[in-house]
């Protein structure tokens, strides 16, 4: 199927070298994940019966019926015909599998989660970023850019609000304007909307992009807002019913159907979505308080733009320091793992924040312990 020039998965191979074996984290991107126990004790009197009487049987491919009711209702324009359940990253898979044709033109946010562009540069597409820059009043995307990057061989326009890993959450208005472009070219847009519903206040969440346009196709799931990445319960949705049916054709290829105790799971939670949304704002904003007064204390070296939305934010060093040795320095010294930015190919002074976790605190301790170590100097450019 996927052919190289498919690179690997930076972030993912970071991560699988690290992760579990470092006494601390301070990039991971989920938020602090629920218990088994927890989401159990949300169950009502029907989850608990599908639960206690569960069979571990294939399921059906598309996903539980009732399970896609449940995700039917985050969305005006979608019933449950037009949602197909898989897991997150499987989901973005599927979805470029079902949209792309080698020599596509194909327009991604960047810098992002590496497969939302790599696998269409693995299909054979040609590959143009729309650059998420960095200005004095904080991330911005310039959206007079766009019409600039299109081509008339371009298929798709793909976004991630909020925005990992800079935590930038455009302005309605902005995400109306990228829809409107979308619209006028007739191009598919994928929205990555895996941190929606972590923005703070909630009432600047934008609507999903499959309510406003026929070719969006949306990608959310329980591993960021919901904190239950462990599930690896996700959905592909799209008014495009002809979307997601290649989707579901090209699903029997990879899991075919996903994991039963999951799809229970996942009813819980959705079905209390607000419980579960409002504990994980309450972590992320106490970090973020934690966060500003850090990087108050550390201005000299450090800088960072405070995020939007979403649980990660991008900080960077600042000053002539050896990035080649300092992350690796850290996890030596600190068992503390920093995700630096070659991972999303930007320069290694960047690395993200993961603000979802309750070892958020001890982990900045951590830099903090390390930063005092060092001579001022060592950081002077
Ligand atoms: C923007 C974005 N999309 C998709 C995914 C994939 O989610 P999962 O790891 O649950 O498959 C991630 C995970 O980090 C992500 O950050």
């Amino acid at each position: 199927m996927i052919k190289p020039p498919m690179r690997p998965f930076q972030l993912e191979r970071y991560f699988a070298k690290y992760e579990f074996k470092v006494r601390h984290l301070l990039s991971p991107s989920d938020c602090e994940a629920l218990s088994l126990a927890e989401l159990l004790d949300l169950a009502d009197e029907i989850t608990r019966q599908l639960w206690d009487n569960l069979r571990l049987a294939y399921t059906e491919s598309a996903g539980h019926p009732l399970l896609r009711q449940e995700i039917s209702q985050f969305y005006n324009q979608i019933t449950a015909e037009q949602i197909l359940v898989a897991a997150p990253e499987e989901a973005i898979l599927l979805a470029m599998q079902a949209i792309l044709h080698p020599g596509d033109h194909v327009i991604s946010i960047f810098p992002a989660y590496q497969s939302l562009y790599e696998i269409s540069r693995g299909l054979g597409c040609d590959l143009t970023f729309w650059q998420v820059q960095e200005t004095q009043s904080g991330w911005k995307l310039d959206l007079n850019e766009l019409e600039k990057l299109y081509r008339p061989q371009t298929r798709l326009l793909v976004v991630n609000f909020p925005h990992n890993p800079t935590g930038y959450h455009p302005t309605q208005e902005e995400f109306l304007t990228i829809i409107e472009f979308a619209r006028h070219h007739h191009l598919y847009l994928f929205s990555d909307e895996m941190y929606r519903l972590l923005e703070y206040p909630p009432n600047q969440a934008l609507p999903p992009a499959v309510d406003l346009y026929p070719l969006a196709i949306s990608l959310s799931g329980l591993s960021k807002s919901f904190a239950l990445p462990g599930l690896r319960i996700g959905w592909l949705v799209s008014q495009s019913t002809d979307v997601i049916e290649k989707c579901a054709i090209l699903k029997d290829y990879t899991t075919i159907c996903s994991s039963a105790p999951s799809e229970i799971l996942a009813m819980i939670a959705l079905r209390n979505h607000s419980a579960i949304l409002r504990r994980n704002q309450k972590i992320i904003l106490e970090n973020l308080a934690i966060a500003k007064d850090f990087f108050n204390r550390h201005s000299q070296i450090l800088y960072w733009i405070a995020p939007q939305a979403g649980s990660v934010a991008l900080a960077r060093w600042v000053g002539n320091l050896n990035f080649s040795t300092i992350y690796q320095q850290i996890l030596e010294e600190k068992g503390l793992m920093l995700l630096p930015g070659s991972v999303f190919e930007i320069e290694d002074s960047y690395f993200r924040l993961g603000l979802g976790r309750l070892s958020f605190p001890l982990a900045l301790e951590k830099l903090e312990e390390w930063i005092k170590t060092k001579n001022l100097l060592d950081f002077s450019s």
